[in-house]
């Protein structure tokens, strides 16, 4: 029987539209609630106490909007929240595994790179998924802390000179390991993905998470017979800035979004 509840999808902003852009492209008739915590954005510089702490309100938001399941589109709070995933009622769905397990089945080498944020490479979550599918790769993760900033300011093209130079200066140690396969393990960092390839060459598979946990949502609607055939309408909430939410959502998802679609919520007051 089709589950006609939403699917809810939280970041700690604007990038998990990386991830609502594949889950539309893959499950084209679920409506989606997007929470986007734009009020408390950085989560990839925070404690993890703290990430855990907004992971809860932030699902805790979710549910009230009775979503069938949760994806958490953040590449942090997947890596070092998960676990609040245990006192959650409906199935929750993390960035990490999933794109470490489709990282495994691309790479000939055997090695992977993972880039995230700060919080996601110290979890070193990846690297503990990906031995436990290949026990024989070897990993290197590297942070690149201004990618996020980058995006977030609009420069993000593949021919901006500060862009690639940023981006060169950050993967050069993957270049010199000679992984042939990289983690896209922030949700920002598909925005980047000219620039990425364009340092890489083509002998290095970006695997962008937000397609594989797309993929794996839509295998567990369809073997549930929970998808819904009828739906396709999003509604996005944030803490803070619904206006230039809107524009930049606007732009990422490559649509014009209505604006009594975006609302604002007091995340610390639910
Ligand atoms: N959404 C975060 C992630 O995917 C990036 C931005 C942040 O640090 O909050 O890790």
């Amino acid at each position: 029987m089709a589950d006609k509840r939403p699917i809810g999808v939280f970041d700690s902003g604007l990038g998990g539209l990386t991830v609502v852009k594949e889950i539309i492209k893959e499950l084209p008739f679920e409506d989606i609630i997007y929470f986007g915590d734009t009020g408390r954005v950085p989560y990839g510089t925070r404690s993890v106490e703290t990430i855990k702490k907004y992971a809860r309100q932030d699902e805790k938001f979710l549910l009230s909007q009775d979503v069938k399941l949760i994806i958490a589109a953040c590449g942090t709070v997947s890596s070092v929240a998960g676990d609040t995933a245990k006192e959650l009622p409906v199935p929750f769905f993390e960035v990490v595994s999933h794109a470490s397990r489709q990282a495994v089945n691309e790479s000939k080498n055997g090695k992977i790179a993972v880039i995230g944020t700060n919080a996601t490479v110290k979890s070193g979550q990846h690297k503990a998924e990906i031995l436990k599918i290949n026990p024989n790769a070897e990993v290197i993760t590297v942070a690149c802390p201004l990618f996020v900033p980058l995006v977030e300011e609009g420069w993000y093209k593949g021919d901006d000179i500060i862009v690639l130079e940023t981006v060169k200066r950050y993967l050069q140690p993957i270049i010199e390991f000679g992984a042939d396969t990289l983690i896209l393990g922030c949700t920002h960092y598909p925005v980047l993905s000219e620039a990425i390839k364009k340092v890489l060459g083509d002998g290095v598979v970006l695997i962008n998470a937000g397609t594989e946990v797309a993929k794996a949502v839509a295998k567990y609607l369809k073997d549930n017979s929970l998808d819904n055939q009828n739906g396709g309408e999003a509604e996005f909430f944030v803490s803070d800035k619904p206006d230039f939410f809107k524009e930049q959502a606007s732009v990422l998802l490559e649509c014009e979004i209505d604006e009594n679609k975006v609302q604002k919520v007091d995340i610390n007051n639910l």
